[in-house]
């Protein structure tokens, strides 16, 4: 058996792909119903790569024209105290000026990341700044993000699964699971 389907290292399911489904149903009707009655062109931002299975079942689900665009982003490692560390690795492809922008993320930790995100974007002057998470580790948030569609607020383990990885591996599994503490401890 190769690297990538060593299942045994996944000690349970955390997450169903059913529950993930209804649940990015829900988010997605709420995003609806926001934006049903504003004209400002809508655009999703995927931040890679955690974020792309996410964003691309949610978008199909969004009954509202919409663009998309992906950045992605670098922290300096696990024991960064800043805010500031957070390096962009590749910007949008798009101006967002104007525009109702919702950032798509796998999950939020320390919170980091989206805090330096929200702060960068807002300084384009888009229209509106939301984000939409997939997951959400509250008890490990050291940074306040305001976030506006949460899927599940998970425990601290660490995850993999539909987009979420481990040394690039797990993205394809249709479920979110919990990779045993012995594999990386
Ligand atoms: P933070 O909120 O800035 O601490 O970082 C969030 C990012 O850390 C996520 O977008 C993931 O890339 C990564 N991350 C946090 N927790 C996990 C996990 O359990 N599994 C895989 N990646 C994780
Ligand atoms: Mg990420």
């Amino acid at each position: 058996m190769d690297d990538i389907s060593r299942l045994d290292e996944i000690g349970e399911v955390l997450i169903s792909q059913k529950e993930i489904d209804k649940k990015v149903d829900e988010i997605a009707k709420s995003i609806t119903e926001q934006y049903k009655d504003d004209d400002a062109q809508l655009v999703l931002i995927g931040i890679l790569k955690g974020s792309v299975i996410f964003l691309t079942d949610l978008c199909r689900k969004i009954e509202l024209p919409l663009t998309f665009d992906f950045m992605s982003v670098s922290s300096y490692g696990d024991n960064t105290t800043s805010a500031g560390d957070v390096r962009i690795l590749k910007d949008l492809d798009q101006k967002i000026e104007g525009k109702n922008v919702i950032i798509v993320e796998d999950i939020i930790d320390t919170g980091y990341t989206l805090s330096y995100l929200v702060k960068n974007l807002q300084s384009r002057g888009a229209k509106s700044i939301r984000i939409a998470t997939l997951l959400n580790k509250k008890d490990r948030r050291i940074v306040d993000v305001d976030v506006d569609y949460i899927g599940f607020d998970i425990p601290d383990e660490f995850v993999v699964g539909y987009g979420i990885d481990y040394a690039q591996k797990y993205r394809n599994l249709p479920f979110i699971g919990i990779v045993k503490r012995e594999v990386y401890e």
